[in-house]
């Protein structure tokens, strides 16, 4: 699906089928997803950050950042906590079913800007997705970068996703920092709330550009700890997530002040953030 394709019929979605489905996490499942339509799948093109809603047919719409890199388009992939109506349903799906999908919607990542520098992520639970599509972005283009850093938090490590890449990661030269709130067995990484591991890992701000998402209460935190260490508003972006209805800035679902997060997000810089009303 292209921009104008969405411009001309923003409401109508494209069918797509459930190619894979990986359990994360006991509720979160990753969807991976191929167009149904041949000339969709030529067309189809997004940026890291952008979303889609998808459709359970009979269910309802929901929205999920795309967290498959636009570098490798094999499939569409989304991964889904399971909170209420539209993600018990996407749950119960199997390989094979089919959903609609209108995409992309928002904006996306600062990328070119980010190109050169240092770059410092900062995850939690199920906000690692939308890190993880600008993360393989880098990784498939790794001489562009210099040094990546991830931090990532779960409450347990049975909560942290994408597991099965970490050795990958790793392997391609990222300081890949894990931790869970408390100390369980066999878990040999870190442990502590993730604000208090960015504050003793300290990532130098020089040249960097620092990434998070996660839960509010943790973004709060780790705003207030890389100013602490320096980083100024225009070296941090984070993606916010306000229900959507549309997705097209028309209904009014999803505004904070004058903001709409479905067309002026989900990506906003430290400074975006700064100017909206603090009802975030
Ligand atoms: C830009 C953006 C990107 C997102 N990306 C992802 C993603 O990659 N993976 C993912 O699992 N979820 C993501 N979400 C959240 C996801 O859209 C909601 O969890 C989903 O819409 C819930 O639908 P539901 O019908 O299952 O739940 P509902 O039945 O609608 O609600 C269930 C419960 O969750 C609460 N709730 C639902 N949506 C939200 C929300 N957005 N913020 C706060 N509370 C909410 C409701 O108030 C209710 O208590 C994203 C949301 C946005 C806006
Ligand atoms: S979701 Fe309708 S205006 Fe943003």
């Amino acid at each position: 699906m292209t921009r104008s394709l969405l411009k001309t019929h923003p409401y109508r979605p494209q069918m797509a089928v459930v190619r894979d489905i990986i359990q994360e996490t006991p509720s979160i499942r990753t969807f991976r997803l191929v167009w149904k339509d041949p000339s969709v799948a030529s067309q189809f093109s997004f940026q890291p950050g952008q979303v889609g809603q998808i459709s359970v047919f009979g269910v309802g719409e929901s929205t999920f950042v795309i967290n498959s890199p636009p570098t490798r388009r094999e499939y569409l992939q989304f991964s889904v906590m399971r909170t209420g109506e539209v993600t018990r349903a996407l749950h119960q799906l199997n390989v094979g079913d089919t959903v609609g999908v209108r995409a992309p919607l928002g904006n996306s990542f600062p990328y070119t800007t980010m190109k050169g520098r240092d770059i410092l992520f900062i995850g939690g639970g199920i906000g690692m997705a939308p890190l993880r599509t600008l993360l393989l972005t880098m990784l498939d283009n790794r001489a562009d970068f210099g040094d990546i850093t991830v931090i990532y938090g779960a409450r347990s490590p049975e909560d942290l996703c994408y597991r099965y890449e970490f050795d990958e990661w790793r392997a391609a030269g990222v300081h890949l920092v894990l931790t869970v709130d408390r100390e369980f067995p066999g878990w040999s990484e870190r442990v502590g709330f993730v604000p208090t591991i960015l504050a003793e890992e300290a990532p130098n701000p020089f040249n960097r550009v620092a990434i998070t998402c996660g839960p509010p209460i943790m973004i709060k935190f780790v705003l207030a700890g890389l100013k602490e260490l320096g980083y100024e508003d225009d070296q941090i972006y984070t993606t916010l997530e306000r229900r959507m209805k549309c997705g097209i800035g028309l209904c009014g679902r999803c505004n904070i002040g004058s903001t709409y997060v479905c067309v002026d997000g989900p990506v906003f810089s430290g400074k975006a953030l700064r100017a909206m009303p603090p009802e975030l």
